[in-house]
């Protein structure tokens, strides 16, 4: 069984895309087990309430130091039995302790076909303006694992979308969004269903 914690920022409609799939039975052997947020008054948190799921609000901020931080945030995941960790709009990079826990087990989507358009400083509508700056023909979303490199790790998945001449950063968030929606919910049943296997953790190399 996947148990799920979902780490986001903002509005939620990643996870809600994803847990909508769930409750429709469209993704078995996966469920939400918890989710956590930086920001209080995150949309992501809201929904979780409305769904009666375990939300926290969960900030640095909160903690004296890095170390008791990440143990906060072990020990929400670990209460609830997490075994895999979807970023969904989580605006923060994660200590660097916890990406070692969850190795190879922490996805994350972005809004563009990586790996190029990503990286630190490539996130919202700074994303699609590089795309449409570029000249590009076609966009997309990507869900990748997570390792300590902004939008490095490895790709599992992409869905394209086109670019059409003259059109707004706007109208193609818009596009790439509805993809996003697609394809997370996607991602997870792949997972869940065997169909898809997360790599396994590299060996760290030594200098
Ligand atoms: C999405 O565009 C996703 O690709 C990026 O952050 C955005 C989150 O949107 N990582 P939402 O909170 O899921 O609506």
């Amino acid at each position: 069984m996947l148990n799920i914690a979902v780490l986001g920022s903002g509005r939620g409609s990643n996870f809600l895309a994803i847990l909508t799939a769930i409750e429709n039975g469209k993704i078995p052997g996966a469920r939400i087990a918890c989710v956590l947020s930086n920001n209080s008054s995150a949309g992501i948190l809201q929904i979780a309430r409305d769904h009666a799921l375990p939300a926290y609000h969960l900030s640095r901020q909160q903690y004296a130091t890095e170390e008791e931080y990440v143990e906060g945030l072990c020990g929400v995941l670990d209460g609830h039995g997490a075994n895999l960790i979807v970023l969904a709009g989580y605006m923060k990079l994660l200590p660097a302790e916890l990406i070692t826990r969850f190795r190879s087990r922490i996805l994350n989507i972005h809004p563009a076909l990586l790996p190029r358009f990503g990286g630190k400083g490539m996130y919202g509508m700074h994303v699609h303006e590089a795309v449409l700056m570029a000249g590009e023909s076609e966009s997309g979303a990507t869900v990748h694992s997570v390792d300590e490199i902004y939008d490095h790790g490895v790709i599992l998945l992409q869905k394209k979308v086109p670019v059409f001449p003259g059109e707004s950063a706007d109208s193609l968030a818009a596009r790439v969004l509805a993809v996003e929606h697609e394809l997370y919910p996607e991602v997870i049943r792949r997972l869940a269903s065997g169909e898809l296997v997360l790599p396994a953790p590299e060996v760290p190399a030594h200098s």
